[in-house]
């Protein structure tokens, strides 16, 4: 990696929760794999982020597994092991020493503020008082991870942004008590920062179980496609649909583009109905995979790859993480 004709440093993460979905590709994977011809690229797997949803031996059992189907994914997409720094969290143990440092000097009612961690409460069914104190610090270890890099650049979806703005402030303080360290990281979207899940009311994500897998086979592609929720008025045939409120529309718009015109005209003369609609994006997603899916297999069937990637990843990123904890504690003044 030659820093001196890059735009940058880009850092990002994902928690390894299995296989990933067309919202985290869409979203942000496909920035990872085209930001690396221009940017210094770090991807990581962040598996102390996983611990926050997996308060027991069975679920934390399922990390390591998880970070393998993840990573396949990754490389079947694009993100290259040549270009870019691909590592485990939890192997660069630099990082919890820096979360440790930066919760010193982060106020708790940041933290409180934070609209996803408001979220995740009503999800967890959890109140202030019985939320794991992790939950609560997730986005300083978020900035950690970032910072420790000194990346300035981070392609993320849109449900990220909180975090980022966050971790913005905290890199403030920091630059303000110790002198200038850190760059203030900025998100990067994508032209489709937030893909809205198959039962078009939130976001796709795997808990809610409205998503497709990146990796699905083409049948159960189909059959899931074939499932979603389209226009609730559209009740007939004959009825006009309306595409600006339809997610298998905005799916279109991805895995459509040259066609995205003729089915929007279509659709809303009523001269096609959603039946037929669905089967033009499944067709439209499984064309679009097909080479990712069969690069997947490929990847997988190479015993080893994934974990001899993953341990040079580490190697490289904790030479960076090294120097850059170093230069943090004597600006603290404890080195
Ligand atoms: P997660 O699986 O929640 O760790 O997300 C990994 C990455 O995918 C993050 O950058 C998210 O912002 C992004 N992402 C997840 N779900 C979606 C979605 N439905 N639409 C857009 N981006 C998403
Ligand atoms: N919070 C991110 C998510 O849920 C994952 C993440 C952890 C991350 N550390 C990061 C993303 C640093 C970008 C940069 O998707």
């Amino acid at each position: 990696m030659t820093t001196n004709a890059k735009k940058g440093r880009i850092f990002s993460g994902m928690r390894p929760s299995g296989r990933l979905h067309l919202g985290n590709h869409i979203g942000a994977l496909q920035n990872w794999v085209n930001l690396q011809q221009e940017y210094e690229c770090i991807y990581c797997a962040v598996d102390i982020h996983a611990l926050t949803d997996s308060a027991s031996k069975d679920a934390t059992s399922q990390i390591k597994p998880n970070i393998y189907e993840m990573v396949l994914d990754w490389l079947a997409a694009g993100v290259d092991p040549e270009k870019s720094i691909i590592f485990v969290q939890s192997h660069v143990r630099e990082v919890v020493i820096l979360h440790g440092i930066l919760s010193m000097f982060t106020p708790m009612g940041w933290l409180m503020r934070v609209p996803t961690f408001k979220e995740k409460l009503r999800q967890l069914d959890a109140t202030e008082h019985t939320v794991s104190y992790g939950l609560v610090g997730y986005p300083v270890l978020m900035t950690a991870d970032i910072i420790l890099y000194k990346a300035d650049t981070v392609p993320v979806g849109e449900d990220q942004l909180p975090h980022l703005e966050l971790a913005r402030e905290i890199v403030r303080r920091f630059n303000h008590l110790f002198g200038p360290t850190f760059p203030e990281p900025k998100a990067k979207l994508t032209t489709y920062p937030l893909v809205v899940g198959l039962d078009g009311q939130s976001k796709m994500s795997k808990s809610l179980d409205n998503h497709i897998e990146l990796a699905a086979s083409p049948d159960d592609t189909t059959k899931k496609v074939m499932k979603a929720v389209t226009d609730p008025n559209r009740k007939f045939l004959s009825d006009p649909g309306r595409p600006e409120v339809c997610n298998v529309f905005a799916l279109h718009k991805y895995f459509n583009p040259d066609k995205v015109d003729q089915i929007h005209q279509q659709c809303t003369s009523a001269s096609i109905g959603c039946v037929q609609d669905k089967q033009l994006l499944a067709k439209g997603i499984n064309d679009k995979l097909n080479d990712l899916r069969e690069r997947r297999q490929e990847l997988a069937s190479k015993k080893g790859l994934v974990e001899e990637i993953l341990m040079d990843g580490a190697a490289k990123a904790q030479t960076i993480a090294r120097e850059t904890l170093g230069q943090v504690m004597e600006r603290i003044g404890l080195a």
